[in-house]
C-alpha cells in the first residue's frame, strides 16, 4: 500500500444549477446538475496515513486548520477507512490555487482532490464513478470535479447511482471570464441558503421541474456544439437558481452591486453581437461563460468597470489526476 498520494482536482461552475438537498446526510439532490470544470482554478492536496499519527492533521496554504476544520476532514476520511476497514489518522496538505485576490476557492475542488488522494493514498482501486459519489459526500458540487470539461452529476435514485458522468471536453471554443467582484466570507453559506429554500421557498418546486426540462435543453445543445443556446440556457439557469432564494423566508440575495455591473456589462457585449452568458453561485462573484476566442475582448470590456485582478480568463479543465514527483516536489 502507497499511503502517500498527491491529486489535482480543478473546481467547476455549474451550468444547471445544484440547488437543493432531497437527503442530507448522503448529498443527494433535488435535481441534476450539469457544470463547466475550470483550469485556472485547482486544489493540489497530499494524503499521508501513518499508523505514528494519533490524530488527522490538515493543512490549508502551509497553515495547520482549527477543530472545526479539520474535523470536517476527518469526517470525510472516515468514509475512504471504512471502506478499506483501516483506522489509520492521516496528515492532510492541500494548496488552493487560485489568482491573488480572487476569493474564489471552492468545495468542489477541495474535496474532489481529497478524495482522489485517500482513495490512491489507501490503495482503493475506486474507479471515477464511484470516486465521484465519495466526493459528493464531502460537498454536492465536488461529485462533478472529478471529471474535465462538462459533466452531468445525475441525481440518481440513491447512494450508489447519484454520481457524475463525463459530457463532453469543451474543446470547442469554450471559455469563461471570471469576474471576482468581492471576496468577503459570505453571510449566507450555499448549504444554509439551499436549505432555506428548499424548506421555505414557494418557488422551490417550479425551479426543480425547470431545471429538469434545463437539464435536457443543455445537453441537446452540447451534442449540437450550439454555443448560443448553450449561453442562452446557462444564463436562465442561473436566474431561477437566484431568484428562488428572494422567496425565502427569510429572503436573501447573494447579489452586489457590482454583481449588476458585470451582468449589464454582458448584456452590452451581446447587443455589439459578442455573445457572452452570465451565471452565479452562492456568492456575488460573475462568470461569463463566451468563446475563449473571444475571452480577451470581453475581458477588455470588463476592464472599464473593473480592475485587472479582479479578471481571470480560463479555458475548460480536466478531470483530476495524481501529481508526478516534480510536481510534488513544490510542498
Ligand atoms: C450554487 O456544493 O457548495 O454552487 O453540497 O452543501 O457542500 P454542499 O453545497 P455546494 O453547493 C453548490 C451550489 C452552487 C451550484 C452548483 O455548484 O451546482
Amino acid at each position: 500500500m502507497p499511503n502517500k498520494a498527491c491529486v489535482r482536482a480543478h473546481t467547476n461552475i455549474a451550468l444547471i444549477k445544484y440547488w437543493g438537498k432531497r437527503d442530507e446526510t448522503n448529498f443527494l439532490p433535488m435535481n441534476s446538475s450539469l457544470s463547466l470544470t475550470l483550469d485556472k482554478l485547482y486544489t493540489d492536496t497530499m494524503v499521508v496515513f501513518d499508523e505514528a499519527l494519533p490524530q488527522d492533521f490538515f493543512y490549508l496554504n502551509g497553515e495547520q486548520q482549527g477543530e472545526k476544520e479539520t474535523q470536517k476532514i476527518s469526517k470525510f476520511l472516515d468514509l475512504f477507512r471504512a471502506e478499506k476497514k483501516t483506522a489509520l489518522r492521516a496528515r492532510v496538505e492541500s494548496i488552493n490555487h487560485v489568482p491573488t485576490a480572487a476569493g474564489l476557492a471552492s468545495s468542489a475542488s477541495a474535496f474532489a482532490a481529497l478524495a482522489g488522494a485517500a482513495n490512491l493514498a489507501l490503495g482503493l482501486d475506486l474507479d471515477p464513478q464511484r470516486l465521484s459519489t465519495f466526493a459528493r459526500r464531502g460537498s454536492g458540487s465536488a461529485t462533478r470535479s472529478i471529471y474535465g470539461g462538462f459533466v452531468e452529476w445525475d441525481m440518481g435514485t440513491c447512494s450508489d447511482d447519484s454520481f457524475a458522468v463525463p459530457v463532453d471536453d469543451a474543446g470547442w471554443d469554450i471559455g469563461m471570464v471570471i469576474v471576482a467582484v468581492n471576496q468577503k466570507a459570505k453571510e449566507v453559506s450555499s448549504r444554509i441558503g439551499m436549505k432555506r429554500t428548499v424548506e421555505t421557498s414557494p418557488f422551490y418546486p417550479a425551479w426543480v421541474e425547470s431545471a429538469k426540462k434545463d437539464i435536457l435543453d443543455i445537453k441537446a445543445a452540447i451534442a449540437a456544439k450550439d454555443f448560443i443556446r448553450l449561453g442562452e440556457i446557462t444564463e436562465a439557469n442561473g436566474m431561477k437558481m437566484h431568484g428562488t432564494m428572494l422567496g425565502a423566508e427569510p429572503p436573501f440575495s447573494y447579489w452586489e452591486p457590482d454583481s449588476i455591473v458585470a451582468i449589464k456589462t454582458a448584456q452590452a457585449l451581446r447587443k455589439q453581437g459578442i455573445p457572452c452568458y452570465v451565471t452565479m453561485d452562492a456568492g456575488p462573484n460573475v462568470k461569463v461563460l463566451c468563446r475563449l476566442s473571444q475571452a480577451e475582448t470581453i475581458k477588455a470590456a470588463f476592464l472599464e468597470h473593473f480592475t485587472e485582478d479582479k479578471l481571470i480568463i480560463t479555458k475548460p479543465g480536466k478531470g483530476i489526476r495524481e501529481l508526478t514527483e516534480a510536481e510534488r516536489a513544490v510542498y
